[in-house]
């Protein structure tokens, strides 16, 4: 089972920014990614939906024949993944919004985060800020529009920008110095936030934590790869390849990417 692949999907191309995270930590491993573009946006779902396509990107997955399954996207983590560790024997990896560490560092005791209305209005949301936000004030904002502008490859495009300005503003003005991207697409806009946000507030994502919770949990479980050659990657997408492959062309003659309805 160790030679078999990582499972990796998300709603669309941001998990693409996860993937990245994983390949840099675990360059032997074999992927498998699962863009489920067709059914994006995924934050505006409601719970009964979301948990039904993540059950539909696992059993993908799982006939695929992948060893641990990264669910990249927070609001299939936030809204399924305790459906999809009570149904399936395989070891899931989740992502959920950074508040823990910006909560932790924040010294205006402001922190803002960006994320999917799925996602802001889930359950283990309300319990993971509520555990770290011990006289930190939250400033939540859901980020509407902005996964169908990233899914159609418009990451800097004016939309794309006045939309973000709209959604920061108000959080520069309560006085945030961190911003938590709880959205594994919105890594994607750093290059525009950056032009957005005052220089002393620190943006922070939960891409490298989930590399490394993924190859504890592989040590844990006895199935890190025993291949000391690069792994091969395969991604799948049910909607717009060229997007996809944009997403990832400083990686374009190592992977293999393919359209397939699913
Ligand atoms: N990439 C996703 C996330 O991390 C979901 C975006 C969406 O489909 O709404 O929340």
């Amino acid at each position: 089972m160790e030679n078999h692949p990582i499972g990796i999907f998300d709603s669309g191309v941001g998990g693409t920014s996860i993937w990245k995270e994983i390949n840099a930590l675990l360059p032997h491993e074999h992927t498998v990614y699962l863009a489920d573009s067709k059914n994006a946006p995924y934050g505006e779902k409601s719970k009964e939906e979301i948990v039904a396509l993540s059950i539909k990107n696992t059993e993908f997955l799982l006939q695929e024949g992948c060893k641990l399954i990264v669910v990249a996207c927070n609001t299939a983590t936030t809204n399924a993944i305790d459906y999809l560790r009570a149904r399936y024997k395989v070891p899931f990896i989740g992502i959920e919004p950074a508040i823990k560490p910006a909560a932790l560092q924040s010294e205006s005791k402001k922190v803002g985060i960006l994320a999917t209305k799925g996602t802001l209005s889930s359950m283990l949301f309300h319990s993971t800020s509520e555990n770290h936000a011990n006289g930190i004030e939250i400033i939540e904002q859901v980020g509407t529009g902005l996964v169908p502008l990233i899914e159609s490859g418009k990451v800097d495009s004016p939309e794309t920008r006045a939309l973000l300005e709209k959604y920061v503003n108000p959080m520069i003005a309560a006085g945030i110095d961190y911003l938590v991207l709880g959205c594994t697409h919105y890594p994607y806009l750093l290059p525009v936030l950056k032009t957005l946000l005052p220089a002393h507030v620190k943006i922070i994502d939960s891409g490298e934590a989930v590399a490394r919770q993924t190859k504890a949990v592989l040590v844990r479980h006895d199935l890190l790869t025993t291949s000391k050659e690069n792994g091969t990657h395969r991604f799948i997408t049910n909607a717009n390849v060229k997007i996809l492959e944009n997403f990832l062309k400083e990686y374009k003659d190592s992977l293999e990417l393919h359209y397939q309805d699913f």
